[in-house]
This record gives C-alpha cells, sequence and structure tokens, in this order.
C-alpha cells in the first residue's frame, strides 16, 4: 500500500525569521508520512531551511510579504515547492555558483543552493525579476526492508 500513497499540502506564512523553524519542521512532519531515515529527513529540513531563508532575507530583504510552500507525495517521493513573491534574482545560473553571495556584509556564505543541490533532486530554480522567486526540489525516500527498519528504530534510541 505504501508505494500507492498519494497526499498534497500547502502552507503560507509571512516572511519573519521565527517562520523558518516552522517551515522546516511541518514540511518534515508531512514528510514523515514516507517514514524516511533521521539522514534522508535531516536533509529535507536542510534543504527548506535554505530556501525559506533565502526567501526572507533576499526575496523579501526583511521586509514582509508572503512565503508559499506546496508539497506533494507521491508513492515514496516528496515534491517540494517554496516561492516567494519578492525581488526576484537577475541571474540565476551566477546565483547557483557554490560560494556566491549578493550579500557578503550579512555573512553569507553563498552555499545555500549548492546545499539544497547536494541534499535534494532536481532542484530547479524560477525566477523573475519584481516578481519573485520558486524552487522546486524532490526526494525520494528509499523504501527499507524490514531489518533496516528495526536498526533504524534502534539507532534512534542511542544517544
Ligand atoms: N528567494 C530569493 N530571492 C532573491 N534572490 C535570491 C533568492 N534566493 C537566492 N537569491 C540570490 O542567490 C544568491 C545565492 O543564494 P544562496 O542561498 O546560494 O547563498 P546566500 O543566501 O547568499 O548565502 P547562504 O545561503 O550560504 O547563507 C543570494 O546571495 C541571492 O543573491
Ligand atoms: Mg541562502
Amino acid at each position: 500500500m505504501k508505494n500507492m500513497y498519494e497526499n498534497e499540502m500547502k502552507l503560507q506564512f509571512l516572511s519573519k525569521s521565527n517562520n523558518e523553524a516552522f517551515a522546516r519542521i511541518s514540511v518534515a512532519a508531512f514528510a514523515s508520512q514516507l517514514d524516511p531515515t533521521i539522514e534522508e529527513l535531516a536533509d529535507i529540513k536542510t534543504a527548506v531551511s535554505e530556501a525559506v531563508t533565502n526567501c526572507i532575507i533576499h526575496g523579501y530583504e526583511e521586509k514582509e510579504g508572503l512565503i508559499n510552500i506546496f508539497c506533494k507525495l507521491s508513492r515514496n517521493t516528496i515534491y517540494i515547492e517554496i516561492a516567494d513573491s519578492g525581488k526576484g534574482i537577475e541571474n540565476v545560473e551566477l546565483a547557483k555558483e557554490p560560494l556566491y553571495t549578493s550579500k557578503p556584509d550579512l555573512e553569507r556564505s553563498g552555499m545555500g543552493f549548492t546545499i539544497m543541490e547536494s541534499f535534494m533532486e532536481d532542484v530547479k530554480i524560477e525566477s523573475i525579476l519584481g516578481l519573485g522567486t520558486k524552487v522546486s526540489m524532490k526526494k525520494t525516500i528509499k523504501i527499507k526492508n524490514d531489518e533496516e527498519e528495526i536498526d533504524e528504530k534502534l539507532n534512534s534510541f542511542k544517544i
């Protein structure tokens, strides 16, 4: 039955830095329906955190705006879209370069997109200057056999 699983959810929240944790935890709670490992869940949380932080810091530059998240579960894959209606990105190819940041003064390291690309699959960035930015990504959760599942449960009790 797990292989046939389909589900969707949407979140909309203000671009306040406190909502980064809300978004990361909400998406992780939704993703947990696919029974991911702790590592897979950590990857999803990190990618969501990077994308939402980008909307807050770069998209809206600390001004108030709305961030939209759409998540879809299909079989054992989670699809995540994170969008803002902020200032947009002038040069997406440049923005994706490791270590490129437009805000070095804010001690940004320019690694957000690189992190999303290494932890998730098919990261796509669509942006229109003055209109906003949408990041789409997916992650396929490995289907575990029973032995792996028991190991995972035991590991989660270790300190
Ligand atoms: N939602 C967005 N709206 C506008 N510009 C963005 C958005 N997301 C990213 N950018 C642009 O792309 C650049 C690269 O983003 P990336 O997340 O890789 O690095 P960073 O945010 O600058 O640093 P870090 O994520 O390491 O703190 C940003 O510096 C910014 O110029
Ligand atoms: Mg970033």
